[in-house]
């Protein structure tokens, strides 16, 4: 079974289509379940026999395990994971009050360790399993702009780094998706500077890395040369760059 966390909209309701139309199984778990049917729901029909939605917020991953266990689901069955769930805000200048910062911190770092460390030892000890994150661009270098979210995109880089180290010798392969701009809902009123990829895009290369991937991939990949090049930029020049 492949588990989406974060699948109502954007790259996880892409991906959540693309496995569903394979016919493979798979849960999607979000916090509104019916946007989550609304996403899978064939021709005004009810959703694919080969899907289940699972309703979980950010604030209550630590329950993920007991809520599969109460809908009849084994964790042990989940061969992959992918949790596309994560925020940004419009706001987010480094100076909002810590219950946003909070939040910043609950949906892109706290709720995606949760929701890795309950299912990581049952990949371990079958000795497979695969687990996509998603992190972004944002991390080759911080700005004035999306400074909590940043921030917990750079934790959530080395929480996964750290667990390629210790899990790698069980099977177990992490993947971080480093993000450039991707056409979803989110994105609707930011400035552009670069091309942006399609949530379908990012669900194929999803699936492909699923099957063999690890590590960091930075997709669409040109940010590799973007990302590298303004990491190379002297802190004095950064500073007055406004982008
Ligand atoms: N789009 C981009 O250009 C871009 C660039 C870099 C990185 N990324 C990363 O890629 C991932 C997917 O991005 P996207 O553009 O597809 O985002 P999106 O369309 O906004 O989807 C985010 C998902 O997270 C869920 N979510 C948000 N807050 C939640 C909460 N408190 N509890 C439970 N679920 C919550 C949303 O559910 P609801 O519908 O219920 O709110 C939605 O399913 C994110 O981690 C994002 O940081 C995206």
């Amino acid at each position: 079974m492949i588990v989406i966390v974060g699948c109502s909209s954007g790259i996880g309701a892409a991906v959540a289509r693309a496995v569903a139309s394979q016919g493979q199984p798979v849960l999607m778990v979000g916090r509104d379940e019916e946007k989550l049917r609304a996403v899978v729901r064939e021709n005004g029909a009810g959703i694919r026999s080969n899907v289940r939605v699972l309703r979980l917020a950010a604030d209550e991953a630590d329950r993920f395990a007991a809520r599969m266990t109460e809908a009849g689901l084994r964790i042990d069955d989940i061969e992959a994971l992918v949790i596309p769930m994560g925020m940004s805000r419009d706001d987010d200048d480094g100076l909002v009050r810590s219950e946003t910062m909070s939040e910043l911190f609950q949906v892109n770092l706290f709720a995606v360790h949760a929701i890795v460390r309950s299912v990581l030892p049952h990949m371990a000890a079958k000795g497979r399993g695969a687990i996509v994150v998603f992190s972004s661009v944002a991390v080759f270098r911080s700005r004035s702009r999306n400074v909590g979210y940043t921030a917990a995109k750079n934790a959530l880089e080395s929480l996964c780094e750290s667990w390629r180290h210790q899990f790698l010798a069980h099977g177990v392969r992490i993947i971080t998706f480093r993000l450039g701009y991707v056409r979803t809902e989110r994105l609707q009123n930011q400035k552009m500077l670069l091309p942006a990829a399609s949530p379908q895009k990012v669900a194929s290369v999803v699936l492909k890395k699923l099957r063999r991937g690890n590590g960091v991939v930075v997709y669409p990949r040109f940010w590799i040369v973007v990302g590298y090049a303004i990491r190379l930029v002297p802190e004095a020049i950064f500073r007055r760059m406004r982008f």
